[in-house]
């Protein structure tokens, strides 16, 4: 017998509203068709999976439902935590979830503060400030172009061809807008010109060492547990010019189902090999358990340089679309078993086994 799953979410359509609510505020929130197909991946190898609402309710349905594990895909509501308020609840009622854990989820939501946490360990991520206000001196090592996005969102929201300044008018028009449109403070990284490509994990590291601190060459870097999906490379050569060469909430959003990229990237192996050595460092070092992805720029003006933008401990699992899913596509795994690969790494991770 397989076992009791609560597949967790929070859906688009359950969404709250409020006045002044800016039209992109929900983007990252889940659709009907992805819970489909989560749970129906999940009854594929006989476990009885069960949506439910990810908010308070969860406080009194849980308890009814008893699940053995919650198949969480979470992304909240409010606040600057709001995708590690679920996995808090699960904790005080003690039931075992997927991917990855509270402090994990609360760390990447918030850019800078990843940032910092990757800077100490000397992983290469874009130079960057952070503005509370429009009319803050900038930092004079930060020379343009610069890029300006939320400092905690998802799905490219605040992300346009704009977002790309070239002058200090620019930056602080931009910078205004950004403030009074998503109310919490703006991140403005170095640009990076480029090509841009994602890595897809799902598994658990085995052996302690992911990453070698930056001194130490003889240290032994091992990704030993980890299965990595081909990289998918955005083709920037087929969307117009006004994208401005980055990956845009609308490309994400109004063109998702028209997307254009390359999967698996074409990568020479040493790139690739060092690829996967930083996505399996920043999964390291940011606490990521089952399933992340990593999102780099090669810099076009420094033979390639791979930079870290961001990790996503809970990518988009939209069938066909998201981009995890078409990684594993690429590989020749179907969704059913992209969803089951993330379940096996939590239970086995919990000690749980299908009845
Ligand atoms: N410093 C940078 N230099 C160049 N391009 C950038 C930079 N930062 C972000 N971008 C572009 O903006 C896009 C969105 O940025 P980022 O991945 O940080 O945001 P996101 O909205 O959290 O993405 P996701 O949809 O993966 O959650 C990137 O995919 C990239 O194309
Ligand atoms: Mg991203």
């Amino acid at each position: 017998m397989g076992l009791n799953v609560a597949v967790l979410a929070n859906l688009k359509k359950n969404a709250p509203h409020y006045d002044g609510m800016p039209a992109d505020r929900w983007d990252d929130l889940d659709s009907d068709i992805t819970i489909n197909a989560i749970t129906a991946a999940l009854a594929s190898r006989g476990h009885r999976a069960t949506f439910l609402e990810g908010n308070l309710s969860l406080v009194e349905t849980l308890p009814r439902l008893k699940p053995d594990i919650c198949f969480n895909i979470c992304e909240g509501h409010w606040g600057d935590s709001r995708e590690s308020h679920v996995p808090a609840i699960l904790e005080m009622l003690r039931i075992p979830y997927t991917a990855s854990g509270v402090l994990t989820l609360a760390l990447t939501l918030d850019k800078p503060m990843t940032k910092r946490v990757l800077a100490f360990h000397g992983l290469p991520t874009p130079a960057f400030q952070v503005f509370e206000r429009a009319d803050e001196p900038r930092d004079p090592d930060l020379t343009f172009p610069l890029f300006v996005k939320p400092s905690r969102e998802g799905t490219g929201m605040g992300v346009s061809g704009d977002s790309v300044v070239r002058t200090e008018a620019e930056l602080r028009e931009r910078l205004a807008e950004q403030i009074g449109r998503y109310r919490q403070p703006i991140l403005v990284e170095r640009f990076i010109r480029g090509r841009e490509v994602t890595v897809g994990v799902v598994g658990n590291l085995t052996m302690p060492v992911a990453w070698r601190v930056p001194e130490n060459e003889q240290a032994a870097r091992v990704f030993q547990g980890l299965r990595f999906l081909p990289a998918l490379e955005v083709d920037f050569s087929k969307y117009p010019d006004s994208e401005g060469g980055v990956y845009t909430n609308r490309m994400k959003t109004e063109w998702a189902h028209d997307f254009h990229l390359f999967c698996p990237a074409p990568l020479d192996l040493a790139l690739l090999e060092r690829l996967h050595w930083l996505t399996a460092a920043v999964f390291r070092v940011t606490g990521c358990v089952d399933v992340a992805r990593v999102d780099f720029r090669l810099d076009a003006d420094d033979g390639d340089k791979p930079y870290i933008l961001e990790v996503n401990p809970l990518p988009g699992l939209y069938p066909g679309l998201s981009d995890l899913v078409l990684e594993a596509d690429a590989a020749g795994i179907p969704y059913d078993e992209l969803i089951n690969a993330i379940f096996d790494a939590a239970c086995a991770r919990h000690g749980l086994s299908a009845k």
